[in-house]
């Protein structure tokens, strides 16, 4: 891919994880990148200044719409607009549909899918200002598919990939195209805390995908970079990639699927 040294990319949730391996990613192409999360962020942004990186970081919620309304004053003033938002904060929630309280159903909706809104709401319309940038909004193989237990998690990530859908059409004429990723099982700090909870261990996800591992967040985060990059993605807008190693087209019963992959000779 090619260098971009003159543009400005933010990573929600670029602490750990996806959001991490992202910035870090794109820090590598040559774009400046902002950190966000709710958690502190300076031993990251020092480790990527160490590799050469023009990073910085701000530390705040993102369903916080006052957050989101200084990070879009800061970035107005700095840069007039971002070229790359990558949309990637999100939090898990396991539980069955009927024990799942209202306030975990609100939590997980406000940081999985307002917050992505309001900054698509706010940033975005400096994008449009512009007439350029690239959006990517981190969904799911669970915003394609239902999966037990994750009545909100997964309703934030169908949400999600409709917000995308809509914003595509509505602003891919004004020069703003807006894509999502749907990755399956990362592992990440995510997935550690899931698995820490009972809730399913690596052998059920290692057979349930055709190329037979979790997704790391370095695969994810490359196909971020593919989108942000209109160089290489330029007429795609409103998609919904699944990056999950075939997850979602396989439609196979489980020791069919486990039959296919290669044997060790012997
Ligand atoms: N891990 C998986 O198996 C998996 C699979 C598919 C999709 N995803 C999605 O990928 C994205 C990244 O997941 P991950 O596995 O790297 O998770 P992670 O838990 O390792 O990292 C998420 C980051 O988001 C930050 N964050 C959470 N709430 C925030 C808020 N309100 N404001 C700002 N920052 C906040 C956290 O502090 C953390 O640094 C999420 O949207 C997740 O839903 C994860």
């Amino acid at each position: 891919m090619e260098q971009h040294e003159s543009k400005t990319a933010a990573v929600t949730g670029a602490a750990q994880g996806v959001g991490l391996a992202a910035a870090a990613l794109l820090s590598r192409l040559g774009y400046r990148v902002i950190l966000l999360d709710i958690q502190p962020l300076d031993a990251q942004v020092d480790k990527l200044r160490q590799h050469g990186a023009q990073a910085t970081s701000l530390c705040g919620d993102v369903s916080s719409e006052s957050f989101v309304q200084d990070l879009a004053l800061q970035i107005g003033r700095e840069h007039a607009a971002l070229d790359v938002l990558v949309n990637n904060a999100g939090i898990s929630c396991i539980a069955r549909a009927e024990d799942t309280t209202a306030a975990q159903w609100r939590r997980v909706i406000d940081v999985n899918l307002f917050a992505p809104f309001l900054l698509c709401r706010h940033l975005g319309a400096q994008m449009l200002a512009r007439g350029v940038g690239s959006i990517i909004n981190v969904a799911s193989v669970a915003g394609l598919a239902g999966v037990s237990h994750r009545s909100a998690y997964n309703a934030s990530k169908h949400g999600l990939i409709g917000l995308t859908r809509t914003l595509a059409a509505e602003w891919g004429g004004r020069g703003v195209r807006v894509n999502a990723v749907c990755p399956g099982w990362i592992k990440t700090e995510m997935d550690a805390a899931d698995q820490g909870s009972g809730a399913y261990v690596d052998a059920d996800i290692v057979d349930r995908v055709p190329m037979a591992r979790f997704a790391s967040p370095e695969d994810v985060a490359q196909a971020i970079a593919f989108l942000a990059d209109g160089s290489h993605s330029g007429f795609i807008n409103g998609v919904s990639l699944p990056v999950d190693g075939g997850w979602i087209a396989d439609a196979s019963w489980e020791s069919l699927r486990v039959s296919t992959r290669r044997r060790e000779p012997g």
